[in-house]
Order: C-alpha cells, then structure tokens, then sequence
C-alpha cells in the first residue's frame, strides 16, 4: 500500500477541522491520483484521503477510521446527504455539498428528477463509477450530466467537458421553488444549471415588499429574485449585463403570468449610478453580483467593486425600505463583508439597520471550520 506522509503541520490542518492538506505539508505522495492511507512523521495513522499528485491541494480528507471506502461506504453517505435535505420546499436543491457534506470536490444538484454532478479533484475521477453507481441507487434520477466544464478541474490535470454520464437530462428543466417556478439550464446554463445556493433568501425577500411597493433585482441572471419579488410588488426592475438571462427571465415571468417585471440589459455600474441622480426609489433593492474575487490576489479590488455597487444600491432605498446585498467570493470572508457593507453605508450619509446576517440554505451546509464551505454571504439592512 502506498501512503502519504505528512508534516506536524499537515496533520494539525485535519485536528483542527479542515480537510485539506497543501502540497508543501505533504512529505511524500503515491505518484497517481487515487485514495490513499495518510500517516504522520512518526507513522500514525491519521484517515484516508483522496490524493491529487498534480494538485496545490493535495489531500482531501475523505474518512477517518480504516473503513474501506467501496460502493457500500459511497452509499451510506450519500443517503446522509439525501436524508438531510428531505424539508426543502423545493424541487431542485444541492444534495452534496462537497467538504460541506464531507465528501470533498463532490457537487450533485438534484434538479427534479435529474442529476448534474461535479468531480472536482483527480482523485475524485478515479472513484467515478463507484460514485456514479452509488448515486443512481439513492436518488434514482431518470439522468445525471457531468457538467465538467470549470476551470478548477485544470488545476487537478483533467479535462472539461459537458458529459452525459446516464439516462438522459433535458436542456430545460422546470424548478418549483415555493410558490414560483423557474426553468433551469442544466447544459449551459452557469454554475450547473442555476444559482440554488439563493433559494431561501430569495423567499425572504419576496417577504419584504409592501403590498404595491417597488423592487430592484440586480444581477438577475434569470429573475428568479425578481419572481419572488413580484408576487406583492407592483413593479419590479430587474437588471442584468446578460441579454441570454434575462431573455430567459422573460420566459420564467411567462411561466408565472407575471406581467409586473420590467428587464433591463446594462451594467450595473453605470445602471445604479444613473438611477441614482435621477433620485429613483424601491422598496426592495437586492444585490447579488457575481464573484468579484477570483483570487486571493484581486480581494482588495474585489472589495471596492463591492462598496462601490453597495453604496449605489443604498442610495436607491426608499426611506423604511430594504437591501439585501450578497457576495459569493470563497476569497471575502463575513467580517470582510460586513466592514465593506459598514464603509458603503458611511458613504451614503444615511442610516441603515441589520435585519438578518444571511448565508446560503440547508443544502449548503457551512462547517465552521472549513471557511470555503460558507462562500455566499449576506445581509439584510433597513434604511431609516
Ligand atoms: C450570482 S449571479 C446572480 C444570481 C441570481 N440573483 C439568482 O438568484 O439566480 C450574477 C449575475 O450578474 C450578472 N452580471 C455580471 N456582471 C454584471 C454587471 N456588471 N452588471 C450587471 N449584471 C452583471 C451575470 O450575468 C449573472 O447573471
């Protein structure tokens, strides 16, 4: 057996409840990707991991105890996963969180009865049919898509691809979230077919209109805030640089029989600013860019993309009304968030109390201990 062999510092990562060990904390590693035994100097044994000889992170602890790790094992974990989601009043939700789960660069979305599915480290690649096996015999979809296509696969030398691993999966798949229905696009569409990390914030949200108040939805993608905001609002602004999203947005209203959602295609750079000056008001205004830090490196520049769209946002609360404002860096930890949040508000010369501190739902469980398993981030402000 091969095993991998790791420095007081390696094997401090996993006593202090992180699953990764980086390659400089490794001493020695099997050549090829795979699950390997992990030791410390001394030779204790310290779990199982999967191994990514090309990878910075080099293991992922897997499991602790010397439990083979076969088609038995995969089962009975992903039934965890499963049996931990059974109240989501939903029909689409992430049903394995990677190291949120336990189960390390493994992503399954269930949307309805299809699966799209994400193997994010080589090792994870060598367990492929295993895993494959293990999810078709507890969630029995009707099709699981790899949707591969994402650049972190580079980083473990392997391919990207969109894949049909079974069955077969729809272009479009119809998504019931609460009362609001959606279409997802598991082929192309981002992330693996849609954004569910935002499902219960979005149902919040819609909670926050007055009857026959207004609503702003920046960052659309396909409206599905924008849909919840809808039901009480009497008009709703959704804005998005995507022409694609929001042709789609367009479709989701139709699905609802919404006629109270005007799309706008710009960039919300230009777009806040200008409503700004022209001293337009919402009741609602929510914010949910994308990632603005892609790396450690860009976090500072990162963070004044985000004061400067949160402070125009700000601007643009009616007195009594709400923001709720999100980032979904892995690089922006909470307390980054909520001092870049604090120095927006300053800016605005108004004042604004915190209603919740949002994070993203059940199906995303953050561990306390694995800050990358809490990547969506956010908060609700009241403006006085
Ligand atoms: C995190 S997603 C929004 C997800 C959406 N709120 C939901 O719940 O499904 C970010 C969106 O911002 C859009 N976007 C990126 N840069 C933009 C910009 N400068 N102005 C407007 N929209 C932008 C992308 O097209 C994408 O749809």
């Amino acid at each position: 057996m091969t095993w991998a062999t790791v420095s007081a510092r390696g094997a401090k990562r996993w006593a202090t409840g992180h699953p990764w060990i980086y390659r400089s904390d490794v001493e020695s590693n099997p050549a090829t990707p795979g699950i390997v035994p992990v030791r410390d100097a001394r030779g204790k044994f310290l779990g199982q991991a999967l191994c990514s000889p090309k990878s910075e992170i080099r293991l992922r602890l897997l499991e602790r105890t010397e439990s083979p790790i076969d088609a038995a094992w995969w089962v009975t974990q992903l039934t965890r996963c499963r049996d931990r989601r059974r109240a989501i009043d939903a029909n689409a939700w992430r049903a394995v969180h990677a190291e949120g789960d336990g189960l390390p660069a493994l992503i399954v979305d269930r949307y309805d009865r299809w699966l799209v599915v994400q193997l994010l480290s080589a090792a994870l690649e060598t367990q492929r049919a295993l895993i494959l096996a293990a999810l078709q015999e507890t969630f029995s979809p009707e099709g699981i898509l790899l949707r591969h296509d994402v650049p972190t696969r580079k980083l473990e030398g392997l391919d990207s691809a969109v894949e049909l691993a079974s069955g077969d999966v729809p272009k479009q798949i119809e998504v019931r979230e609460g009362t609001v229905r959606w279409i997802a696009a598991p082929w192309t569409g981002q992330k693996t077919g849609a954004f569910l990390d935002q499902r219960d914030n979005r149902a919040l949200a819609g909670t926050l209109v007055p009857t026959g108040g207004t609503a702003l939805d920046c960052f659309t993608y396909h409206g599905s805030f924008a849909l919840h905001l809808a039901a009480r609002a009497v008009q709703v602004t959704a804005v998005d640089s995507s022409v694609e999203a929001l042709a789609r947005g367009a479709e989701n209203a139709a699905l609802n029989q919404r006629q109270n959602i005007d799309w706008v295609a710009g960039d919300a750079f230009d777009v806040l600013p200008a409503w700004g000056k022209a001293r337009r008001t919402f009741d609602v205004v929510v914010v949910d860019p994308p990632a603005f830090a892609k790396s450690r490196a860009n976090i500072p520049a990162a963070l004044r993309g985000y004061h400067e769209i949160n402070r125009r946002a700000m601007q643009l609360v009616a007195p009594g009304g709400w923001l709720l404002s999100a980032s979904c860096s892995f690089h922006i930890q909470r307390p980054q968030f909520m001092e870049m949040i604090a120095n927006a508000a300053a800016g605005t010369g108004r004042r604004f109390t915190i209603h919740r501190i949002l994070g993203a739902g059940v199906d995303h469980p953050e561990v306390v201990t694995i800050p990358e398993t809490g990547y969506l981030k956010g908060v609700v402000l009241r403006a006085e």
